[in-house]
């Protein structure tokens, strides 16, 4: 395992649902047990780190981000002892595992909430934000807006309203209580006592609230902030904390905090995501160009974390309202495909199963600055189910193979459908046909991600655009001391000219894969790139 204090800044995530993976039981839900199984697949890939989505007990109304015992793994996925041998499983592969912290709420069935509720002068009572009127932080926005028509909801039990920025089933706790600080760091101490390597810290912005704000990244949430970070760097030194913040650039940088004030290591770059989309759709390199331009320098010892696809949709906050159409109108035709303000779809069809495509967007995504995390299934480029509810569709069962329940399970009814469709179904699109096949998505995600780990410059190196005198056709180097890398994709489904010097000499990184081939040729004084080609020049 890599032990070198900032790993992370070099690393390569892998986001698991354990429930979809491999169910050892045959009850229909993937668990623990079943995951330890696959953890040769995701060696295989080249990742140094796993993403756990939520594994404690929950009532499942937002799939475990409603959180009913932090010390206790949900009973589908096994158990305390299950969850630990899966941690040393992984960790004997040399793999490092975080898990998701959800700080923000709890679920309602949690016994702080219930003895809450239940009673005006329990100690839990000021655990939770409640009101009289139902009426207080109105600039504060609504998150599921397809669902939720305020971010109060009145609860007859303990006649009053609380406040809650997700779903009616998930009270937010109130910070402004010390007792809940207490509580939390009892929650990290009891994960991190077990060797767990760190924690995806959930929807920080909306910690705190204050009247005349719109409740996210107030000065009091970053305080709270660094004292999390103090606690775990006093008592865990090396575990690693990652923000996810869904905002702007330059609300992101400062949970980064400061060097005498450490928030966050790793905060996701959410902005960057849809652009990447919008450029490899329009064939146009200027939204990315732009979102790097917004984006401030970040601390020495910090990363960003980039992404694709998540378990959550395609979120569209980060866009102007015209963006956000241009998206919904090139990406998500039918309107089950939209969610809130996103995209309920999987990565390969919303590229419309184009290798190309797809080869393109990975190697922005992997040469871009940032820790890139690659969400399960994409690797084989599955397909999603919209007419399951809210974000469901992607997150159906793992296709390992053609047998029964693709491999998932032997039970007759597993916990959603397995895709059985004659282009993403099980049968044909699954991990062991792919193993077989040299330029499936498996063996070229396998391919890009070893590429990638190959060249440190892409972890940590100096970030530089690079004309090309063409909107269709982007470069870029990465360098750190002793090595650079031009990285030169055209954006477009036709051959691009393009004018840029190369080095005398080089080397392309991705000539190398069996698949996509991509032929450069000088053209008069340009150089002449073909459609949707990828260059990595080292
Ligand atoms: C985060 C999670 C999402 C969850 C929400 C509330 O955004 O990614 O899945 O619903 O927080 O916990």
């Amino acid at each position: 395992m890599n032990n070198e204090p900032f790993w992370y800044k070099t690393a390569v995530f892998y986001e698991l649902y354990i429930r979809a993976y491999q169910d050892s039981t045959g009850d229909g839900h993937g668990d623990f047990r079943g995951a330890i199984q696959h953890l040769d697949h995701i060696q295989s890939l080249g990742v140094d780190c796993i993403w756990i989505m939520p594994h404690y007990a929950s009532p499942l109304k937002d799939d475990g981000y409603d959180i009913a015992d932090y010390y206790q793994v949900h009973p589908d996925y096994g158990t305390l002892e299950d969850f630990k041998a899966f941690l040393d499983a992984a960790h004997a592969r040399g793999l490092k595992v975080v898990t998701d912290l959800v700080t923000n709420h709890t679920s309602d069935q949690h016994p702080w909430f219930q003895a809450a509720r239940q009673d005006k002068n329990s100690p839990y009572r000021d655990y939770y934000v409640w009101s009289d009127t139902g009426t207080e932080y109105s600039d504060a926005r609504i998150i599921f807006l397809d669902t939720e028509a305020s971010n109060w909801t009145y609860d007859d039990v303990a006649g009053q309203y609380f406040w809650h920025r997700f779903y009616s089933s998930q009270p937010d706790l109130n910070y402004d209580n010390p007792q809940v600080h207490e509580e939390m760091f009892n929650v990290i101490r009891h994960w991190l006592d077990m060797g767990l390597d760190g924690f995806r810290v959930d929807a920080i912005p909306y910690l705190y609230e204050r009247e005349g704000t719109n409740c996210e990244n107030l000065p009091e949430t970053h305080a709270f902030l660094q004292k999390m970070r103090r606690m775990v760097d006093t008592e865990y030194p090396g575990r690693v904390l990652i923000a996810e913040a869904n905002q702007w650039p330059e609300d992101l940088l400062p949970y980064f905090g400061t060097e005498e004030n450490p928030e966050f290591q790793i905060c996701f770059h959410f902005p960057i995501m849809p652009r990447l989309y919008q450029a490899v759709k329009s064939g146009d390199k200027t939204p990315i160009e732009e979102i790097w331009a917004r984006t401030p320098d970040i601390p020495k010892n910090a990363q960003w974390m980039t992404f694709l696809r998540n378990h959550d949709e395609l979120t569209l906050e980060m866009v102007t309202p015209e963006v956000r159409q241009w998206m919904w109108d090139n990406y998500a035709p039918d309107p089950r495909m939209k969610l809130n303000l996103g995209i309920r779809r999987r990565l390969a069809p919303l590229l419309d199963d184009n290798k190309a495509k797809w080869f393109l967007l990975h190697t922005l995504f992997l040469s871009l600055p940032g820790t890139p995390i690659v969400y399960y299934g994409d690797e084989i480029g599955m397909g999603d189910n919209i007419w399951l509810p809210d974000r469901h569709g992607c997150r159906t069962p793992m296709q390992w193979n053609s047998e029964k329940n693709g491999g998932f399970s032997n039970a007759a009814e597993t916990y959603f459908p397995i895709h059985t469709d004659p282009v993403y179904g099980y049968q044909t699109r699954n991990v062991a046909v792919q193993e077989k096949d040299s330029t499936s998505y498996l063996n070229l995600m396998r391919f890009l991600l070893k590429a990638r780990q190959s060249v440190p410059a892409f972890g940590d190196g100096v970030f530089e655009f690079v004309g090309t005198g063409s909107r269709s056709v982007m470069a870029y180097t990465r360098s750190i001391p002793n090595q650079t890398v031009l990285c030169l994709f055209n954006l477009s489904d036709q051959p691009q000219n393009a004018h840029l010097n190369l080095p005398d000499t080089f080397t392309d990184l991705l000539a190398a894969n069996p698949a996509m081939q991509y032929q450069l040729a000088p053209d008069g004084q340009a150089l002449k790139i073909a459609p949707f080609a990828a260059h990595w020049f080292l």
